[in-house]
């Protein structure tokens, strides 16, 4: 008989996830494969992850989603199969590889610009010059709203975000403040779209032009709002994370910048070490046996997508990058769940990787700067990338 998981000794809000990626993983990894945290259980090998992940009916994503008390439903994370395949039926053509390459000379030409202005400067933090604006413009941009909106939307994400980190229970006035004006901006233009549907971007087209049926407002400014929270900061943090290790390992930004065609090998493999998103909850429809531990109905399981990636009995060498592995990883999940954006992501990281070293040629770390992430957080995130940059 299973016996019923009981407390593994390890507080995930302390792990030294901000000083050492890779030893709060190990500690944690070391904890056992079904450890509890707290009020939740920790899901650590691949094993585990996988079958969790793929489990829907058993690990509920709406249950787990409840939690936030959203006004909108978070379409598609808080809904789960049947009805969620619906809605992946109608959003991924919109995301897929080739509408995503429709956007790439457009995108190209703004994350040049930013950079650009970057090289000019000669130094830069890159994640607030580069990594945070980027992503948020590309979503103005596929959405068709003005780029002059960047600023504030980046507020609005800001605190909303610090509301669904863990640890935060009640939601502060400046949240509900920043969440009411995100929404009644995304609803502005969800409307102006329904009195005029001659625009050519994905909100118009996802009000009009689907096979597997259109969505209604209140879907798609639920969607709207899971794109800002779950499409910019995860971008943020791997651009931080690739530009992070090639200003520190000399040898593999020259071996990127001689030849381009590295590049997605690199992203993959770095997104497996260093993915954006450590954990990804769920709750349990009834009790459970996950490698021998009994875990009950109703508890809050936090899959780690970003210990399994690194678990030796998946992985060769978990802790280092290798260009020539084809690991494949979880950072953007498993399952039904799995990442609707990682097509643009990917995307963005290639646009980005290729056109900062088309134009700077010698970086690094400036002198002092010793980049770390914010933990606890529901993203894994630097704080800051201060980069000392020479022109190519
Ligand atoms: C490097 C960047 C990204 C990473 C690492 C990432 C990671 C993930 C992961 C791990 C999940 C699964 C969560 C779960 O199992 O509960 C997920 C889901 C999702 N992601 Fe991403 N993501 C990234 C970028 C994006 C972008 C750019 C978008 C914009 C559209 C996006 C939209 C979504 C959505 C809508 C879901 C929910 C899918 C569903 O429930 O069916 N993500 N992502």
């Amino acid at each position: 008989m299973a016996e019923v998981v009981t407390n593994g000794g390890v507080s995930v809000n302390e792990l030294p996830f901000a000083q050492d990626r890779t030893r709060a993983w190990r500690e944690l990894r070391e904890a056992g494969e079904v450890v509890v945290s707290g009020q939740e259980v920790i899901l650590t090998s691949a094993a585990a992850v996988e079958l969790a992940a793929k489990a829907p009916e058993t690990f509920s994503s709406a249950r787990a989603f409840d939690r936030l008390g959203s006004p909108v439903p978070m379409i598609p994370i808080a809904i789960d199969p049947p009805d969620h395949t619906r809605f992946r039926r109608i959003l991924d053509p919109f995301f897929g590889p080739k509408r995503m390459a429709e956007r790439e000379a457009e995108l190209r030409r703004q994350a040049s610009e930013l950079i650009d202005a970057i090289v000019a400067k000669g130094e830069c933090d890159v994640v607030s010059d580069l990594a945070t604006p980027f992503p948020t413009q590309v979503f103005l941009t596929l959405f068709g709203l003005p780029l002059t909106d960047r600023d504030r939307l980046v507020r609005w994400k800001d605190a909303i975000l610090e509301f669904t980190d863990p640890g935060s229970v009640e939601p502060t006035p400046e949240v509900l403040t920043h969440a009411a004006e995100l929404f009644a901006y995304l609803t502005e233009h969800i409307s102006n779209r329904r009195s005029d549907t001659s625009g050519s971007d994905m909100l118009t087209a996802l009000m009009t032009d689907t096979d597997a049926g259109a969505m209604t407002d209140i879907e798609l400014l639920g969607l709207c709002f899971m794109f800002v929270l779950a499409g910019l900061d995860t971008v943020t943090s791997a651009v931080g994370f690739a530009l992070a290790k090639l200003a520190t390992d000399t040898q593999l930004q020259t071996r990127v910048r001689e030849d381009f065609s590295l590049i997605p090998a690199f992203i993959e493999d770095l997104l497996r070490v260093d993915g954006p998103v450590p954990f990804a909850p769920r709750v349990t429809t009834r009790d459970v046996v996950v490698a021998d531990q009994l875990i009950p109905k109703d508890t809050t399981v936090m899959m780690s997508y970003g210990s399994a990636d690194r678990d030796p009995r998946r992985f060769q060498n978990p802790d280092d990058i290798d260009l020539d592995s084809r690991n494949v990883h979880f950072a953007f999940g498993r399952g039904p769940h799995r990442c609707l954006g990682s097509h643009l992501a990917r995307l963005e990281l290639r646009i980005i990787l290729e056109e900062w070293h088309s134009r700077v040629g010698d970086y690094a770390v400036a002198p002092g700067g010793s980049p770390q992430v914010k933990w606890p957080a529901g993203t894994l995130t630097l704080n800051a990338l201060p980069l000392k940059v020479k022109p190519a």
